[in-house]
């Protein structure tokens, strides 16, 4: 396929069955494709109904059999322990069959779900193609978060067994998992199988099972057969309330998906190495850690470290110039964290960065201030994209390998093939170009998008394709310009993003509601230099409550910490007198928020007591302008 961005466009729009179908011969199927789009369900899809396939044998063994087994797969770069490690196609073969027949020895089979809850180690990536390998469904849970989040995911997932790590290196300190672990189990009221990798540098005794001597003893599994429409994976991710959603993936669509990701929107092939720096706990550590990069026979980066402080602000360029990366994909906090330490980007001038062809980032706001630093210091195409955990994919990219467009900074340029994106108004109207509105995507989403939530279509109807009926809501706002491309303002619901980490407001007022001085809360995100966004949390106390605001902070920092996880990074707590709310009892957070911003701020017309608005703008910004009547 050679053709212009708007052609390929318009025939996935108007042909999506022919187009989906040839991008389907990326992929060795066990059972050819004869169909692409299965409809017979809808608004509920389904990708390849009549095919079947392997995802671990397409990202692995094909690669070993058509003459790559001596290639780099996956290079671990640990940044936290002087480490550096390759493992060839052949390698990374050979202890993921190894590991896939330990599971096997386990009783995991064809869609079991198992949880992995690891650091950055390719023990990550092994565990989760080993679970491909057996057709069992992973659910990794990022290393971050606390014992109660990892137990709402058990609970919810109803795993036949755990895989994890003795812990994970944070600059200054060790996190212990197996701890964490055993708490989770024990509030979700389980008790399951636990494999340990025990690393050397958190030597911790256990009585569950351990990793190397499972491995060691462990016959090679083969790859078995799944339906293409067959869960590959779930992933959870933060919604406006406490309970997670349990993102489904499935396997062939998936693998279309990814496959066609990389030739055309990354421009990333086979022997050439990408590094996505994010975690695999989140969807661009899934996507594009450990599916897609090895989907195409290319290298992908496995980095333990942080852009900053492991050791300074030339990390990164480090990693780019001792594997040779193409292409780096991270996040604008991590951006901003290497600018703010190094301005004037001094330490590039110690790496040979030349293998770099582009920096993509996404996971939050690229601003321009942040974007336009890091194309005079790189001097290569920054390329802006927009996604979801839900998606998989990019919905909105410039698309390198297909047609480089210009690129305008504050966007994520264009739709992706295969996206039918729509700004729309409240009554579910398209708006002129340069207006604001809810961005949605007719339906059917493409191949690699969320085939529904775990156990929960209702909740999947109700969140995400009820409110415009033929389409699924993003729950972000934002703008078309003249040309098509877009421009995201934000998420329209209450989830948060801090530093590219999702995290849901509900659940960190779940935390703070539970401190026995605390009658009712509100925790909004607000502008924060580094990570986008920071929660800030607004605090109504019972009566008679005996506490100081400085205490009172320190306790919610706590509990926040140990209901949700450090990666919240919840530190701001102001007393108020009342919260703002609609006459049904909804707290007006929006307004909060512009509030909080110095932002206009319109009264809404189902405002409870307008007066408690007022009192909340004194207390909050003293020096206000009045807002219009
Ligand atoms: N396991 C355990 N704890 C973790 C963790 C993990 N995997 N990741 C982060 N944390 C902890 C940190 O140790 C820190 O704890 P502390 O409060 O005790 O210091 C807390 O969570 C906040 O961490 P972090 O978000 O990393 O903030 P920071 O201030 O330590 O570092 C940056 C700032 C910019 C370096 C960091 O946010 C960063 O690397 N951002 C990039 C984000 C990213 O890649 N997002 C991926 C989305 S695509
Ligand atoms: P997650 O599911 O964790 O990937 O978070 C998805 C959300 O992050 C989106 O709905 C957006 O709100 C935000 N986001 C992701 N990428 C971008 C981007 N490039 N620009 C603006 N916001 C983004």
């Amino acid at each position: 396929m050679s053709a212009s961005y708007r052609a390929t466009y318009q025939a996935s729009i108007d042909d999506p069955e022919a187009f989906w179908l040839a991008a389907a011969a990326a992929i060795d199927w066990i059972t050819q494709p004869t169909r692409a789009l299965d409809d017979s369900a809808a608004p509920l899809y389904r990708w390849y109904p009549d095919a079947e396939l392997n995802t671990c044998f397409n990202a692995l063994d094909r690669h070993v059999r058509d003459g790559r087994a001596d290639q780099p797969a996956l290079i671990y770069d640990s940044a936290m322990t002087g480490t550096t490690r390759s493992y060839s196609y052949a390698e990374l073969l050979n202890h993921v069959a190894r590991f896939a027949g330990a599971l096997a020895a386990q009783g995991v089979g064809r869609g079991d779900r198992v949880i992995v809850y690891l650091p950055m180690i390719p023990e990550a990536a092994i565990a989760m193609l080993a679970c491909a390998r057996l057709g069992a469904v992973h659910s990794v849970v990022f290393g971050g978060f606390s014992a109660k989040e990892l137990a709402a995911r058990i609970v919810d997932a109803e795993p036949v067994l755990v895989v994890t790590a003795t812990g994970g290196l944070e600059p200054g300190r060790t996190v212990e998992y197996l701890p964490i672990v055993a708490d989770a189990l024990a509030s979700a009221g389980v008790e399951l199988p636990v494999i340990v990798k025990r690393r050397k540098e958190i030597p911790v005794e256990h009585d569950w099972l351990d990793w190397d001597e499972l491995e060691a003893d462990a016959e090679p599994a083969d790859p078995v057969p799944v339906a293409a429409t067959d869960p590959l994976y779930i992933l959870y991710t933060s919604g406006t309330t406490g309970k997670p959603k349990g993102v489904v993936r499935d396997n062939g669509g998936h693998a279309v998906a990814m496959a066609w990701s990389m030739q055309y929107i990354y421009d990333v092939g086979p022997g050439q190495v990408m590094w996505a720096a994010s975690d695999v706990g989140w969807v661009v550590g899934h996507s594009y850690i450990v599916y897609a990069p090895l989907l195409v026979g290319a290298t992908t980066v496995v980095y333990e470290g942080k852009p900053v402080g492991t050791p300074d602000a030339g990390a990164f360029w480090r990693v780019i110039q001792d594997h040779r990366v193409r292409v780096l994909f991270t996040a604008p906090t991590a951006i901003r964290a290497i600018r703010k330490a190094d301005p004037d980007a001094a330490a590039l001038a110690r790496y040979d960065i030349s293998s770099l062809q582009t920096l993509f980032v996404a996971g939050e706001r690229l601003d321009p201030a942040t974007f336009e630093w890091a194309r005079q210091v790189l001097d290569r195409p920054v390329v802006d994209h927009w996604w979801q955990t839900e998606t998989g994919w990019a919905i909105c990219a410039n698309p390198r390998g297909l047609e480089p467009l210009p690129i305008k900074p504050g966007s994520p340029s264009v739709p992706v093939p295969g996206y039918r994106l729509q700004v729309l108004a409240g009554d579910g109207s398209p708006v002129p170009a340069g207006t604001e509105g809810a961005i949605v995507l007719g339906l059917p989403l493409p191949p690699g998008t969320l085939t529904g939530l775990w156990r929960a279509g209702d909740r999947y109807l109700a969140s995400y394709l009820s409110a415009y009926p033929g389409n699924y809501l993003t729950g972000d706002d934002g703008y078309l310009d003249d040309d098509g491309y877009l421009y995201v303002l934000g998420r329209s619901d209450d989830v948060i993003n801090v530093a590219g980490h999702r995290l849901s407001s509900g659940a960190m007022e779940a935390a703070i509601a539970g401190h026995p001085a605390v009658a009712e809360c509100a925790v909004i995100g607000i502008p924060d230099e580094l990570k986008g966004d920071r929660p800030s949390g607004y605090v109504v106390l019972k009566e008679g409550a005996d506490v100081t605001e400085a205490q009172l902070r320190e306790e919610l920092i706590i509990r926040v910490r140990h209901d949700i996880g450090a990666v919240a990074a919840f530190r701001d707590v102001t007393v108020v007198a009342a919260l703002p709310k609609t006459r049904s009892g909804k707290i007006l957070r929006k307004t909060m928020r512009q509030i909080v911003a110095g932002q206009d701020y319109p009264v809404p017309s189902t405002i409870e007591d307008p007066a408690v608005l007022d009192a909340l703008a004194d207390r909050l910004r003293p020096d206000r302008p009045r807002p219009p009547e």
